[in-house]
């Protein structure tokens, strides 16, 4: 006969070569955020890696955006137009694994989705596949509506892009505010009946963005475009005060470059000093 559970030494589970019980957390989904319309407004913010990606979630942030901003505030170029799929799996894989809960949305980089809806479908498959992501994100209103459909249609959610984007700044009025009425109401219904669940705004109008706000059943996240947006995104380096040359728009929450050199100079002193490490 066998002995009574209790009376064993291990439970099954605490056991040390027992399989372990994995509980699996799910992310949020699209559909969870699609549903916050409306509702008491949400932070976004951006995330590149595993540790920061951490706090975020630690924060209670709870959808967090690898944005092509990498390029520029973590890779150091003077665009968002030489990030390349690689990079952005690359940082993507390193949010997933530093957090459980958040939903990732993953933007697709300048020239993965343009050419054709399969090129799109692709870059998307490979970003949720090898990367970790729950959504990915592409830039453009009407003229992007296909791509959407294409890639909503292959079972992946899609976060869109209106207003300036980044990846085409060049071609437009440049960091202007966007304010013809008109074409971004167009391009905000255009995403929305694409299949898109959510809708960044960057530097539009105040008043065009609470318009576009009442208008679409989608999420609208801000960015530079007023307090109406159902979400507001910023890109991390400008909340912690890590990059020199945030937007006018973007709130500075703490100052870790000043907390950084700081930090380093003293240890770089206490070493020329033999005062670390302790004898
Ligand atoms: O890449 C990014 O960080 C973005 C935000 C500015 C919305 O797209």
């Amino acid at each position: 006969m066998l002995p009574p559970i209790d009376s064993l030494p291990y439970t099954a589970e605490a056991r040390p070569d027992a399989p372990q019980k994995r509980t699996a957390v799910r992310r949020i989904t699209a559909g969870n955020i699609g549903r916050r319309k409306g509702n008491q407004p949400f932070a976004i913010v951006t995330a590149y890696d595993a540790p920061f990606a951490r706090c975020a979630e630690d924060a209670g942030i709870d959808v967090l955006l690898v944005g092509d901003s990498v390029g520029m505030v973590v890779l150091g170029y003077d665009s968002t137009t030489h990030v390349t799929l690689d990079d952005m799996l690359h940082h993507t894989a390193a949010v997933a694994r530093g957090t459980s809960k958040a939903h990732i949305v993953s933007d697709l980089p300048f020239g993965t989705y343009q050419a054709s809806d399969a090129d799109a479908i692709r870059a998307a498959t490979r970003m949720v596949q090898e990367g970790g992501a729950t959504s990915v994100k592409i830039e453009g209103g009407v003229r992007a509506a296909d791509r959407i459909k294409a890639i909503v249609g292959a079972g992946i959610p899609v976060m869109a892009h209106i207003g300036l984007l980044p990846q085409t700044a060049g071609l437009g009025p440049g960091y202007k505010v966007r304010s013809n009425r008109e074409a971004l109401l167009a391009d905000a219904r255009a995403v929305q009946d694409a299949g898109a669940y959510a809708v960044v705004l960057e530097v539009v109008d105040h008043a065009i963005t609470a318009e576009i706000t009442q208008t679409v059943r989608i999420p609208t996240v801000g960015i530079g475009s007023g307090p109406s947006c159902d979400a507001q995104v910023l890109v991390l380096h400008d909340v912690l005060g890590l990059y020199p040359e945030s937007p006018s728009f973007a709130k500075r929450y703490a100052d870790l470059r000043t907390d950084t050199v700081s930090a380093l100079t003293r240890y770089a002193h206490d070493v020329s000093e033999r005062s670390f490490p302790p004898a």
